[in-house]
């Protein structure tokens, strides 16, 4: 899947690479939850599935005011965990506890930690889209047989760790890929952010800009300054 549509209201593709909309949700819906709403959700199943739930401890989202994290950390505390969210943009508390964090962190008191391989347990789960020094940072602090789902690079693609997190606290470390995952996977996961996993906070996790908006919008974008998702109307623009 490496065809440029952005900015468009049509593109045309394969009839295998799309959905129907699922009953349940506005077109416009789907678009705010999106490719960084599919891939929070793929991640929250990943740690699910691993027998995690909201007793099992607190969840630590990395990124927290990004597309991906934000989502994450509204459907996580949805579906009833504690959710931890680890930020740079301390000015950002609000927003986050808004759309459903518990604690508000910075991302330094994650990564500035001694050099052990093993630290004490902070979290039993974590949705890291950051990676690089971030998810080494992470495993080292997940509790006994907790689950570290990485979706992300923003740091870099590469990482190091050692093994004894997982030979000594069972941890899992599970990848997302929401590019190529199963069309039935992929029906399956819409059809419960169209209903059950629909955040209660999902209208306070975009903007909604027109067109003439996008240099600006961009240009926040790269100074790391944005926050939550940002909706293009592509209509009354
Ligand atoms: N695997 C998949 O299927 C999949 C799908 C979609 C996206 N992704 C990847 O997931 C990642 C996040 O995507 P996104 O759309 O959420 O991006 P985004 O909206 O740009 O958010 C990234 C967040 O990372 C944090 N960040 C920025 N610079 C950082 C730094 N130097 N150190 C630590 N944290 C930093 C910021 O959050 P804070 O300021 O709150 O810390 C920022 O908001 C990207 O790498 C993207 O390519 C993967």
């Amino acid at each position: 899947m490496n065809t440029p549509g952005g900015f468009g209201q049509y593109i045309s593709v394969p009839a295998g690479w799309v959905i129907p909309l699922p009953a349940g949700l506005t077109l416009k819906e789907s678009m705010m939850i999106g490719t960084s709403g599919l891939t929070a959700a793929i991640g929250a199943e990943k740690i699910m599935k691993q027998h995690i739930i909201p007793e099992s401890g607190d969840v630590l989202v990395t990124g927290a005011t990004g597309a991906v994290g934000s989502f994450a950390a509204a459907l996580l505390s949805h579906l009833g965990f504690r959710v931890i969210a680890a930020t740079g943009k301390h000015v950002q508390a609000v927003f986050l506890k808004k759309i459903g964090a518990a604690v508000v962190i910075g991302r330094n008191e994650v990564t500035d930690i001694p050099k052990k391989p093993l630290l004490s347990s902070r979290w039993i789960a974590v949705l890291d889209t950051v990676g690089g020094e971030m998810l080494d940072a992470v495993i080292r602090q997940t509790a006994h047989n907790g689950v570290v789902a990485c979706c992300g690079n923003v740091t870099g693609n590469d990482f190091s760790t050692s093994v004894l997190p997982f030979i000594l606290r069972g941890i899992s470390l599970k990848g997302i890929d929401s590019g190529i995952a199963a069309m039935n996977d992929r029906v399956r996961i819409w059809n419960r952010l169209a209903t059950d996993w629909k955040p209660a906070s999902i209208n306070h996790l975009y903007r909604d800009v027109n067109l003439d908006d996008l240099p600006v919008e961009i240009e926040r974008m790269l100074r790391g300054e944005q926050v939550g998702k940002v909706l293009v109307n592509l209509v009354d623009g």
